[in-house]
């Protein structure tokens, strides 16, 4: 076999897998079909996060019981609707998207999904919104998921380490980029960025990191989980 047709293979394999533990452990749920239909529809490209990763996000939020969520890069809201639920009562979440037809089809889902008084959708390039965030005077997100453009990462990163607490966990999405990222020489702006930001993390003595490679629907991936820790109790060099 060639080897093009083996990866097909892999992938379709892959792909099963995914299913299988999508079908097996996430009950349907309408709202977020009809998220990604509409996303569809619209012409939004299909790259939100799978069902098991965002199930993920929710874990996650349960088990910070995240009162207050930040997230960069909405496109339909589908991760963001998976993110809100997790959040205690009374929570809020605050999403960025530079783009207005995102913005305007996931402000759709989020109200069909009946968290129009629970989600802020902020229009704008999160390079300008972050800044207005931060001038806010809020308190710190419990939770902060980057998922916008790859180039920006460390940029994203260095507000998310401003508004967060120790404690308090990032989520860095799409870090492996069919394993990209290990490609020292890459001219690519969004390899680039996230080989600065897995630097940065590195030497970061505030913050401590993993990357969980991931196979799936979305293919060869993987995600960061960051924690911010206490700052009298850096991590050891
Ligand atoms: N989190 C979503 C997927 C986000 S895709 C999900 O899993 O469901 C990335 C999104 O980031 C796109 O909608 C894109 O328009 C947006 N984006 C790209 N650059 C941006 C920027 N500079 N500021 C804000 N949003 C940006
Ligand atoms: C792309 C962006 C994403 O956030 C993602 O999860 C997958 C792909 C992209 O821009 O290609
Ligand atoms: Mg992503």
């Amino acid at each position: 076999m060639a080897f093009d047709e083996k990866l097909a293979a892999v992938e379709e394999q892959w792909t099963e897998v995914d299913h299988f533990f999508s079908d097996s452990l996430i009950a349907p749920d309408s709202v977020l079909e009809s998220a990604l239909e509409s996303s569809h529809t619209a012409g939004l490209p299909a790259i939100a996060v799978s069902p098991n990763q965002g199930k993920l996000l929710e874990i996650l939020a349960q088990i910070l019981d995240a009162r207050s969520i930040l997230e960069i890069g909405t496109l339909g809201g589908y991760s963001t609707i998976w993110l809100a639920r997790g959040m205690r009562p009374g929570g809020r979440l605050i999403t960025l998207e530079a783009d207005a037809t995102h913005a305007e089809v996931a402000r759709g889902n989020i109200a069909r999904a009946g968290l129009q008084t629970v989600v802020e959708v902020r229009l704008g390039n999160a390079l300008e919104t972050l800044p207005q965030i931060s001038a806010e005077d809020r308190d710190p997100f419990d939770l902060i998921f980057i998922d916008a453009d790859k180039k920006n990462i460390p940029a994203y990163f260095e507000w998310a380490l401003k508004l967060s607490r120790p404690g308090s966990i990032i989520v860095v999405d799409n870090v492996v980029r069919k394993g990209a990222v290990i490609d020292s020489g890459c001219d690519d702006p969004d390899i680039q960025g996230i080989r600065r930001f897995i630097e940065m993390l590195g030497r970061n003595a505030n913050a401590g990191g993993t990357v969980i490679q991931t196979v799936g629907i979305k293919g060869y991936d993987g995600f960061a989980i960051v924690r911010v820790l206490p700052a009298d109790k850096p991590r050891r060099a």
